[in-house]
């Protein structure tokens, strides 16, 4: 190997361990002849992949891990992984084998000496495909892909593309504007960049997943909802406050219409109306945030109704905090919209900060 390193490849992990000697041993092989560095980015998955990884770097020194506790996310493991080389190109894959990893060499080759930034393992032009997807996962992936590129305009086959190369020049400048939300560094690279980048698309065959699951789930499409938006608007208002509105308004639209549907279909007086929504709202709620978790993170079975019986009575104390500070507020100043606004503020703020640390604490391993 010479001293310095050409290529690095960085791949997430998270519950890989059964994919990464076959893994490794196809890059090895597609990568004979030039230098290299492989650098896992572990989240501290439970089948211990981060422990496999180290192991194996015993015998190869271009071989290593990264480990991060207590976080998750597939980009922000990339760009960490990506910030911790001084390779002069960085490529970014799956751990599942459904990237080409022969494709390497080729993507190399048009960085290094045809004057390309970017190179892109693309499925979606003549020469690639996106394997046995199912109908649902395509009619997605294809939805998702034209949002992006008729809000931003993006002239990229894939954007959505997990597999691609660039220079480590090209991605430094960028990367303080990255927002590194969810799955899909490419795009968050492509929006940031402004579309200066010099891109080559290389047409894959994205494969079956070799072993394990895909974690694609709800989280993932909420992630890519919230990049969209911060990319957008992330200048005016940050992406959490964004989520957490739009999570607590729909908790506000549930209980408005039940409040309504008990007042005029079940004609109840406004107390109990008003009583049953609190319930109904704070279930929704509850339902939703769960939803949002990570798949590793949501509670299911008992947890699930242990966690929703915290949830209301820490929303519970919540709601007095909220009547408590807002009728104090309006007794000394007698201003009704500060002291509710103030009310809520507080209430909003206790419940969010209380059922995060108390319901979703996140699981013992
Ligand atoms: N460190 C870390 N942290 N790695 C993660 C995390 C995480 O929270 N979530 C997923 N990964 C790793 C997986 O272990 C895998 O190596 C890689 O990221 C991609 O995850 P998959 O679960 O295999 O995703 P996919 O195959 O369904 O989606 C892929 O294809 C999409 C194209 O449709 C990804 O490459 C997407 O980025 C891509 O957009
Ligand atoms: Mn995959």
């Amino acid at each position: 190997m010479s001293p310095s390193i050409d290529l690095a490849v960085v791949i997430p992990t998270y519950n890989e361990k059964d994919n990464l000697h076959l893994l490794v041993k196809s890059i090895e092989k597609s990568l004979e002849g030039c230098s290299w560095e492989v650098i896992f980015v572990d989240d501290d998955s439970p089948d211990g992949t981060a422990a496999w990884v180290r192991d194996y770097a015993r015998d190869f020194p271009n071989i290593r891990c990264i480990s991060r506790i207590g976080r998750r996310g597939l980009s922000s493991a990339c760009i960490e992984g990506m910030l911790s080389t001084s390779a002069t190109y960085l490529a970014v894959m799956d751990a599942d084998l459904q990237h080409d990893e022969q494709l390497l060499p080729t993507m190399l080759n048009a960085l290094k000496n045809e004057n390309f930034d970017l190179a892109v393992g693309t499925r979606y032009m003549p020469g690639g495909s996106v394997g046995d997807w199912e109908e649902n996962r395509l009619k997605t992936s294809q939805f998702a892909t034209a949002l992006s590129k008729y809000v931003f305009n993006i002239t990229l086959s894939d954007p959505m593309s997990g597999f691609f190369m660039i220079r480590r020049d090209a991605f430094e400048a960028n990367v303080r504007k990255l927002s590194s939300l969810g799955f899909k560094l490419l795009l968050d690279i492509v929006i940031s960049s402004k579309s200066s980048l010099r891109v080559k698309e290389i047409a894959f065959n994205f494969k079956s997943r070799h072993k394990g699951e895909s974690k694609l789930d709800l989280r993932t499409a909420w992630d890519y909802l919230l990049l969209l938006i911060d990319k957008k608007i992330g200048n005016i208002l940050p992406v959490s406050l964004v989520s957490f509105g739009m999570v607590g308004t729909l908790g506000v639209a549930v209980h408005l219409m039940v409040v309504r549907f008990c007042l005029t279909a079940l004609e109840l007086p406004f107390p109990q109306s008003q009583s049953i929504a609190v319930v109904i709202a704070m279930i929704f709620n509850f339902f939703l945030n769960n939803l949002l978790k990570y798949r590793d993170q949501k509670l299911v079975g008992i947890r699930f109704y242990s966690g929703l019986l915290k949830f209301m009575l820490l929303c519970g104390i919540g709601s007095i905090a909220n009547v408590g500070i807002a009728s104090y507020i309006y007794q000394d100043f007698g201003h009704w919209f500060v002291s509710v606004f103030a009310g809520i503020l507080v209430g909003f703020g206790w419940n969010y900060g209380a059922t995060s640390l108390f319901v979703w604490q996140g699981k013992k391993r």
